[in-house]
């Protein structure tokens, strides 16, 4: 019998990645994907901690879908609420207590049992909490992989070390692991095979990778990168999120060699000021940071940056801030994502005195992403009039337009046939809308 799933999914692209991966592995059970809440049968909500707002959006939305499971009841159908991901990891106990219609709660690492938990909770054996860290490698044991978009994710390392202060990561999706070469590369042609021309290589400390090859030598993301590009019919490989300490001599210059590698990287910074790095536990100051982008720079001279910024640390001044904006008019940013510090119980930075109010926050905010904003408008301008190759993904919004990518992950807009999703086209870039750009097929 077929049966109906609805996920959905909070946070970055490793949860996008992980709802993907619990789609294909329940998928021989006769489930299939729906986005409509009421013909669910199973729902499963792939939850993200890194802020607080996830976590009250969590249980309001539990509670709209526990309204629906009790109408779906009145007809004399069943439905399993399941809450997984990092939530899940870190409070499970307190979403079985106030939710208690909830029938599954479990943690990044165990989704791999998602067919056997299923099966205890039909035959009738009350709610489970599994957030593990099991010994068993969750990798090993996940479905192989049944569709693919052109651009593909392609999780090749998780969790880690490195303990930022305000950050729940290391807690909720344990220490860092990586893949083998030759189970990534299996993935990777997979993915080929179903059609994608690009893969983003994902990890939360993606370039800090070190997993074992064929011969049992430890490889970094370099060789990685290296032995993915000869898979022909891959065009294009992007990785993310990456730490500046890891960023590598052989990784720079990976950017400088590998014509597949996209001159685009994601480095989060998170302050200016050294005062708060060092709070921060991060283990770099700004002008480390400013020394590694002057050395991509000089290896990928148009190579687009981004970034992650936090504002209103606890003790962050004035002073510190300027600092993080000066730091940001200093390197020139294409995009980056900003927050606002968000206290998560049980990270160090949660105890530590001088928390900065909301109000003073939300100024900083304000201040910061306009200054963001005007960065990525210049750098989207300054593509206009050029010529470059996008590689087309989907239609777009208005008929006969395509969408697609810059190789400086700018959206692109062209009015072209639908033929040629996904092939890397030249476009020339005629315009810059808010958040794309628009050109004519050369
Ligand atoms: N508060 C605000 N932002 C945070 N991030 C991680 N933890 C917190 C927190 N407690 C941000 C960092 C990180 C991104 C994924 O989320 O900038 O790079
Ligand atoms: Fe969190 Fe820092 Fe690890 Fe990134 S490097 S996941 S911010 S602890």
């Amino acid at each position: 019998m077929t049966k109906k799933v609805f996920i959905k999914t909070w946070g970055c692209q490793m949860n996008a990645y992980d709802s993907d991966k619990m789609s294909d592995i329940i998928a021989p059970l006769g489930y299939s994907a729906t986005n409509k809440m009421s013909e669910a049968d199973l729902v499963i909500f792939n939850t993200c901690h890194i802020r607080e707002k996830a976590t009250e959006k969590l249980f309001s939305e539990l509670g709209r879908f526990h309204k629906n499971q009790l109408e779906r009841a009145k007809r004399g159908e069943k439905t399993l609420i399941a809450v997984a991901g990092c939530v899940a990891q870190a409070i499970g106990p307190e979403i079985q207590r106030r939710a208690p219609y909830v029938d599954m709660v479990f943690g990044p690492q165990t989704y791999q049992y998602l067919p056997e938990m299923i099966a205890r909770i039909s035959r009738g054996n009350g709610s489970i909490l599994n957030t593990e860290f099991p010994e068993e490698i969750k990798f090993d044991r996940l479905a192989e992989t049944s569709s693919s978009g052109i651009s593909a994710f392609l999780a090749i390392q998780e969790g880690c070390d490195k303990f930022c202060s305000y950050c729940v990561v290391p807690y909720t999706r344990g220490t860092e692991y990586s893949r083998s070469i030759s189970a990534i590369a299996k993935e990777a042609n997979r993915l080929v095979e179903l059609g994608a021309r690009e893969i983003t290589l994902l990890g939360q400390n993606v370039n800090a990778y070190h997993g074992e090859d064929e011969s049992g030598n430890i490889r970094g993301l370099d060789y990685l990168i290296s032995r993915l590009s000869e898979i022909i019919d891959l065009k294009r490989i992007c990785y993310m999120t990456s730490h500046p300490n890891d960023m590598t001599d052989e990784i720079i210059l990976a950017h400088k060699n590998n014509p597949k590698l996209m001159p685009f990287l994601h480095l989060p910074v998170q302050s200016g000021a050294d005062r708060i790095l060092a709070t921060m536990n991060r283990k770099h100051s700004a002008d480390d940071y400013r020394k590694i982008i002057d050395k991509l720079r000089a290896a990928r001279p148009d190579i687009a940056l981004s970034s992650d910024f936090i504002v209103g640390f606890p003790g962050e001044t004035t002073f510190d801030f300027k600092a993080t904006l000066r730091l940001i008019s200093d390197v020139g940013f294409a995009q980056a994502y900003s927050f606002k510090y968000s206290r998560r119980p049980g990270t160090p930075a949660s105890a530590m005195s001088r928390q900065i109010g909301e109000e003073l926050k939300e100024e900083r905010l304000q201040e910061l992403q306009a200054l963001i904003r005007q960065q990525q408008d210049a750098f989207n301008h300054s593509s206009v009039g050029k010529t470059m190759p996008v590689l087309f993904e989907n239609k777009g919004r208005n008929g006969g337009q395509i969408r697609g990518r810059t190789p400086y992950m700018q959206s692109a807009h062209a009015k072209a046939s639908p033929d040629l999703i996904g092939q890397e086209v030249m476009v020339k870039i005629t315009a810059t809308k808010t958040n794309s750009l628009e050109g004519e097929v050369v």
